[in-house]
């Protein structure tokens, strides 16, 4: 795809995703001027309604979930859009539907998982445009056979290249940060293996519980809707060997070959290296949350897990004998999202009784990344203190969806998910899922506000160190989080 869109096709136009996510960052894209003026929206959704009916709807979503926003960017971008009335998992209504829109197109499928299957189908017969661009939001399948035959159906209609499967996290600007630090400096890139990294933590605690999303969520749960997307998003980027160039396909290389890599628990093993639990009633940011098996729409004997944790082996000579653990939580009360690598003791102490190995943090929302060093004290010189070199970024100035679509124009899958890359994704963590599924690992339980299940460690963000320096400051304290040392 060289050439730049000319329209937009939104499938399932109507639908929560859409006024969520993809209003808003079209928004945010025309206001940063990322939207090319001639750019059209074509919304499509099976409710009856014209133009302007569509344009009302789009008006409400926005004042729901972009009330600050630039009017004249949004008035623009409601000026190009337009609404067709189409049953989406038909190939006639969809060619109907597409009917006189301007080519090259990408047809944006913001619909629910279970609609991939019979859409894609549909679009299989609608007579597309050669080319045209396929954009599939995450969950991508239910599991590795769904990722597989999704991925099949896709090839009958769409090459690869013009395929964008959707995980928001490589957009975001402290995940890309592991790219920059790692690949434009000389001196990590020398230590970046087990050889002096004893282990990294990647976690996503939040305060959000499940937010009317119960439709969705009972049915995916943690480990599929964090950990078997974005989270091994983060581990595949720090995981990775150097690639050629940021390109689609050297950097997509170099990701697939580290998830290749990664080893899911063996089978005997899933009970010490997996945890999933539940959160029970409590209080989070001064609201009362019901119990999640109360909460409406919820099926509590699906047993769906709002907190998992795994810890994943990456089977190569770099990363031999470095744990990498993944854990995600709802309804913690103390927010956390971080990837933490944690560097191993110095081989000899001269100091007497000090041992704090070096910790690089990447902390997202607020977005910062600090190295905890030791330096010698303020007082008395011969003692050591904590030291965190941080720096604090303002927030990313376009947001990840709205860079995404704006790759998405430019027809640069770079940053979007590859279909081996997907497949991949549900084969480490599939055997966790059947394991969890055969009840094999006990279902715990946290209490909405907490810390999340006993042993969680929901240390704060902000810690000693880190949350509030500007640029380039070092700070001196005594480090808090995890014990290094520990796991
Ligand atoms: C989504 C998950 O993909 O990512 C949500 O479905 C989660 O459950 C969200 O809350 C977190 O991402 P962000 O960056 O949009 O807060």
């Amino acid at each position: 795809m060289t050439d730049v869109l000319k329209t937009l096709v939104v499938l399932g136009a109507r639908g929560d995703m859409t006024g969520r996510l993809l209003l808003p960052a079209l928004v945010r894209l025309a206001g940063a001027g990322g939207l090319p003026p001639d750019t059209a929206v074509l919304a499509v959704d099976r409710d009856p309604g014209d133009d302007e009916a569509y344009r009302a709807h789009a008006r409400q979503r926005l004042d729901a979930h972009l009330p600050d926003r630039d009017e004249k960017a949004s008035d623009t971008l409601l000026e190009h859009v337009s609404y067709r009335q189409a049953d989406v998992t038909s190939a006639d209504a969809l060619r109907a539907a597409l009917k006189g829109a301007a080519a090259p197109m990408a047809v944006y499928l913001a619909l629910p998982n279970v609609l991939f299957r019979p859409t894609l189908e549909a679009l299989a017969g609608a007579d597309l445009p050669a080319h045209t661009t396929l954009v599939v939001e995450k969950p991508f399948g239910t599991d590795l056979d769904d990722a597989k035959a999704l991925n099949a159906l896709i090839a009958r209609s769409f090459d690869e290249r013009d395929v964008f499967r959707i995980d928001h996290f490589v957009a975001k600007q402290t995940v890309l940060d592991v790219l920059g630090l790692r690949f434009a400096n000389r001196i990590f890139e020398p230590v970046w293996n087990s050889n002096h990294i004893s282990r990294v933590d990647i976690t996503w605690y939040e305060s959000l519980g499940l937010e009317g999303r119960a439709n969705y969520y009972d049915r995916a749960g943690a480990l599929r809707d964090m950990i078997q997307n974005h989270l091994l998003q983060m581990l595949a980027l720090v995981a990775m060997d150097p690639p050629r160039s940021i390109t689609e396909r050297d950097l997509r290389d170099r990701k697939v070959e580290a998830l290749r890599a990664v080893q899911p628990p063996k089978p005997d093993d899933m009970a010490r290296a997996t945890r999933r639990a539940r959160y029970t009633a409590g209080t989070v940011g001064g609201k009362e949350l019901p119990a999640y098996a109360d909460a409406e729409g919820v099926d509590p004997a699906r047993k769906t897990e709002t907190y998992a944790e795994v810890t994943f082996r990456v089977s190569n000579w770099r990363w031999g004998g470095t744990p990498f653990r993944l854990r995600t939580g709802k309804a913690v009360g103390q927010e956390r999202r971080e990837i933490a690598v944690y560097f191993r003791s110095v081989p000899h102490e001269p100091f007497d009784d000090h041992d704090r190995p070096n910790v690089l943090r990447f902390t997202l929302s607020p977005d910062a990344i600090a190295l905890e060093l030791n330096l010698n004290g303020e007082g008395d010189p011969f003692d050591l203190e904590r030291v965190s070199l941080d720096n604090s970024f303002p927030t990313q100035e376009l947001p990840p969806y709205s860079l995404l679509l704006k790759e998405i124009l430019e027809g640069d899958p770079t940053l979007s998910i590859r279909g081996d890359e997907a497949e991949e994704l549900w084969r480490i963590v599939e055997p966790v899922l059947s394991a969890w599924e055969r009840d094999e690992v006990p279902l715990e339980e946290y209490a909405a506000g907490s810390g999340g299940p006993k042993g969680a460690k929901a240390a704060p963000q902000g810690t000693a160190g880190r949350g509030t320096a500007g640029r380039g400051t070092a700070r001196r304290g005594t480090a808090a989080g995890d014990d290094p040392r520990s796991g």
